[in-house]
């Protein structure tokens, strides 16, 4: 069984060969560090903030509608305001209880809507099945729509025209930003077609664009032969929700992948007793890799961060002016 620091043995015995004869004839593989780079971004967010203080500019703020009391909800919501303040962004969080009916939720977004000092809100997904999101999503004003969830955002990314990207999606893109990689020409197979991350990325990796101008293979659940698909790929970008989907034989030598799975499983482990696992079999894949996000602590992290950095450019108007 292979772990993180033996995975990371392998690298430095590279390294060290440069010296000396070479202890093993493995390529270099990089496990991308989410964690760092998204502390990195917030530093910079946060010191934007500082300079806006200082020029008496608007101070970012970002509302989240949270309704009913789910676990994952509360943890992600908590956590997105926990950022907010932060880095010192204003926030509101406003609940409603399960019961809430559709047209209480509506005249919720609508008061947001109209709300001058809030520059952006999210109502957290999923709503409880006799809310239609879709209508919820489409009440939400675009200009404010941080989470890129919005048919004219959507639309907007579509035709490369300025937009706010879903956190997911903007998160990957940095990932590759900040590591460098090259995307251009590079065949790029995404599993998964989810409205929030496998739909938009696959737009997002196709388009003239940089990262993009890759080559898109878009996988789901009706896809004949993966295995196949996936080994032509240089790039895998897993979003399936099944934990360990993506095993070794499935990937071809240098493969860059981008586990998107965020699975609670239980463990004994523990003290809460469960744990987050990816779509990919990590110590399966990662010695065949040039590039991996580990779960936890690859795309996880990344999603906040680009949450707050729609935030920002909400507040300066950068894409809606
Ligand atoms: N539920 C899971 N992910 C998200 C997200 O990025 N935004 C919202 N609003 N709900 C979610």
């Amino acid at each position: 069984m292979l772990n993180y620091r033996e995975v990371w043995n392998v690298e430095t015995l590279h390294a060290t060969s440069l010296h000396s004869k070479p202890l093993l004839n493995k390529k270099k593989m990089i496990i991308i560090d989410g964690k760092k780079i998204s502390a990195e971004i917030r530093q910079e967010i946060a010191a934007d903030v500082v300079k806006i203080k200082e020029h008496g500019g608007k101070i970012p703020h970002l509302a989240a509608v949270l309704v009913g009391h789910d676990g994952g909800s509360e943890t992600y919501v908590a956590n997105k305001i926990k950022a907010c303040e932060e880095i010192g962004f204003k926030s509101t969080l406003i609940r409603h209880e399960d019961s809430v009916s559709e047209q209480e939720l509506l005249l919720s977004v609508k008061k947001l809507n109209e709300e001058p000092d809030i520059d952006g809100f999210i109502v957290q997904l999923p709503l409880p099945a006799h809310i239609s999101e879709q209508k919820i999503t489409e009440a939400i004003d675009h200009k404010k729509d941080v989470d890129g969830f919005h048919p004219v955002n959507v639309g907007r990314m579509v035709i490369n025209l300025p937009c706010y990207i879903s956190a997911t999606p903007f998160g990957i893109l940095t990932l590759f930003e900040r590591y460098n990689i090259d995307t251009v020409g590079k065949n790029c197979v995404i599993i998964g077609r989810s409205n929030i991350v496998g739909t938009p990325m696959s737009i997002l990796m196709s388009r003239k664009a940089k990262p993009g101008n890759a080559t898109v293979t878009l996988c789901h659940s009706r896809t004949k032969n993966i295995a196949e698909i996936t080994r032509s790929a240089d790039i895998v970008i897993v979003a399936m929700g099944i934990p360990g989907f993506l095993s070794g034989d499935m990937v071809n030598e240098g493969a860059i992948v981008i586990d998107v799975g965020t699975t609670r499983v239980k463990s004994e482990l523990t003290k809460s007793g469960w744990k987050l696992m990816g779509d990919v079999k990590f110590d399966e894949v990662a010695p065949k890799c040039s590039y991996i996000t580990p779960v936890p602590g690859g795309v996880g992290p990344m999603t906040i961060v680009s949450l707050l950095r729609n935030t920002l450019l909400a507040a300066k108007r950068e894409i809606y002016k």
